[in-house]
């Protein structure tokens, strides 16, 4: 495994590989590596011939009062993790790099930030945007891998290179679960074991819904509500927001169609996390 720490060695080393007609798969982090993580670079292993992953902590992707500073890092377990799963180039610039003294470009995919995590966090889908428009012009993949468990970042990110004609096909792979349901994010370390044992309400509550609307349930008030009385039964939890939208627009359905996001934030204790669903309706409940 290639470990790359700069841009311009990262960009000398794309104009190699593209020189040599190597498809470049591509898998943008920040780091502290789970299954999660490990499973976009498998289905990048499996369909390019060059897995490159960043691990860039993203300053500006963090409102002043998140967890920018105590998000956390650990480069050489990163590093064995990576290699392990069989990743070919590690990039990993430091915030110097990527943003010097007088760097002043921003990418806003408008309309889709502004929804559902967009609402509270202003700002952050700016700073994502703009950096994974910045690794794709470092790294100019062919393919990148983006996980369903932030479905809202990974439908923005389509848009993006779809309307800025990058030249690059954006792949959403499967949310990957602890035993019990829990999605696996970097970000469950913060949580005690009575917020962990709290926070499964998260996917169960989602299984519900999904559970009612495969059974016919078309009235998304009905689906927010069976959500909302599981999860304000676990003391820790604190509802951000809970919606069901559409999967192209990110907009609250009126009736649920063919194909809606199921969509939960919440804090659990002082962690906040997120969790989806994307359900296709039980046929029967598709008007003819
Ligand atoms: P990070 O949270 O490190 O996640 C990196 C990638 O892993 C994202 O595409 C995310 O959706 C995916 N991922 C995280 N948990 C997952 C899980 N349980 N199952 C499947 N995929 C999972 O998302 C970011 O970093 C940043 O915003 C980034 C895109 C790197 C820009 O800074």
């Amino acid at each position: 495994m290639k470990i790359v720490d700069s841009v311009s060695r990262m960009s000398t080393f794309t104009r190699l590989l593209k020189k040599e007609a190597k498809t470049i798969g591509f898998v943008p982090t920040m780091g502290y590596l789970h299954e999660g993580h490990l499973s976009l670079v498998r289905a990048a292993k499996k369909h390019d011939d060059t897995a490159v992953m960043s691990i860039f902590v993203n300053p500006i992707q963090f409102g002043p009062k998140e967890d920018f500073d105590k998000y956390p890092r650990d480069f050489k377990r990163d590093e064995e993790l990576a290699r392990s799963a069989g990743v070919d180039v590690l990039f990993y610039p430091s915030v110097k790099d990527m943003y010097p003294h007088g760097y002043a470009t921003y990418v806003a995919v408008e309309a889709l930030s502004s929804a559902l995590c967009g609402a509270s966090r202003p700002g952050h889908f700016k700073g994502v945007a703009t950096v994974v428009a910045k690794l794709f012009g470092i790294v100019r993949p062919d393919i990148a891998y983006f996980g369903q468990k932030d479905a809202q970042q990974a439908i923005i990110i389509k848009k993006m290179a779809e309307d800025l004609h990058m030249g690059v096909e954006i792949k959403m792979m499967p949310t990957i679960r602890e035993p019990d349901g829990l999605a696996i994010s970097s970000r469950n370390i913060y949580l005690t074991d009575d917020e962990r044992s709290d926070a499964l309400v998260l996917s169960r509550s989602l299984e519900r819904a999904g559970h009612l609307i495969k059974h016919g349930e078309k009235n998304p008030k009905k689906v927010l509500t069976a959500i909302n009385d599981m999860i304000k039964e676990k003391p820790s939890v604190k509802i951000d927001y809970v919606s069901i939208a559409g999967t192209k627009d990110l907009k609250e359905v009126d009736t649920i169609g063919s194909e809606v996001l199921i969509a939960i934030a919440a804090y659990v204790g002082r962690t906040r996390l997120i969790d989806n669903i994307i359900i296709k309706a039980a046929l029967s409940a598709i008007p003819k």
